[in-house]
């Protein structure tokens, strides 16, 4: 990585870029993305309009997602967190359809892991209150769709995992329950917790393995890659939360003996 970066240390950099623009990520160089993408659900962020039309929210994913596959190892694998669907401004499968154009650009589908937010509630419509006239159903879940690129089996890397036998007889099983992140706590408008990428990585990288967000936001998978021996980068087109990247890397980071 290009040491001029916003901010760097030896193993994890934030790069305060566009994704679509960025130059700082080589071609094939990355083992694993973990990413959540703008939802586009109307969430007020500071530099980025979260309320396009869904065809332009499916070509934004499809234009970004390109970019993603240029940058992953043959053996890389892509964790994909985006909702199961949508029913702001109209009812959307937007997991069926974000997966269908992973798939059209390259990656093959592995599974789809189902994340229970447990008490983070998104209720805000019923439709028909206690009538069938118009019900909402909303499932308060997300996905954690898992792809790769060429080649399931992993053969780059150090062939070291540090995933415990209780971790992986848990995490191998694709209903994850663990709760979402404080918005207030962290000061960005849609955090995940440190938990979600942290699985993901023990599960699906080796320890100095190199980890990618290109969507970084408060830098979560970032303070996971630092914790668990990994490198990585994260791209974020705010400054803002690339401050607040960099501070929660700085607060977190333990001392290597
Ligand atoms: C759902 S949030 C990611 C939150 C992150 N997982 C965390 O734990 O803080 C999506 C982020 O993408 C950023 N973003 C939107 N468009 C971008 C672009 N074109 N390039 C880079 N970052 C972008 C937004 O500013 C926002 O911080």
């Amino acid at each position: 990585m290009d040491k001029r970066d916003f901010f760097s240390s030896e193993d994890v950099t934030v790069i305060n870029e566009d994704v679509f623009k960025t130059k700082k990520i080589p071609a094939q160089s990355i083992d694993l993305i973990i990413t959540s993408p703008p939802y586009n659900v109307d969430i007020k962020y500071n530099s980025h309009d979260d309320q396009l039309t869904y065809e332009e929210y499916l070509d934004f994913s499809k234009r970004w997602m390109k970019r993603c596959f240029g940058w992953l190892k043959n053996d890389g694998r892509f964790c994909l967190n985006i909702p199961l669907d949508k029913n702001k401004g109209g009812q959307q499968s937007v997991g069926a359809n974000l997966t269908t154009i992973a798939k059209k650009i390259g990656f093959s589908y592995h599974s789809t892991i189902i994340w229970n937010e447990g008490n983070i509630s998104r209720r805000t419509a019923w439709g028909s209150w206690a009538s069938a006239s118009a019900p909402y159903v909303i499932a308060p879940v997300e996905l954690i769709v898992v792809l790769y690129k060429k080649s399931w089996k992993k053969t780059s890397g150090s062939r070291i995992s540090d995933i415990t036998r209780d971790e992986f007889l848990a995490w191998t099983n694709g209903l994850w329950t663990f709760n979402g992140e404080r918005k207030k706590t962290i000061g960005h408008p849609a955090p995940f917790p440190v938990e979600l990428p942290m699985r993901c990585m023990k599960l699906f990288s080796f320890v100095g393995d190199t980890v990618l967000d290109p969507f970084m936001g408060s830098g979560t998978t970032l303070v996971a890659a630092s914790r668990c021996n990994r490198k990585a980068a994260g791209i974020e087109i705010d400054p803002q939360y690339c401050k607040i990247a960099a501070q929660r890397i700085e607060d977190d980071h333990i001392p290597k003996r």
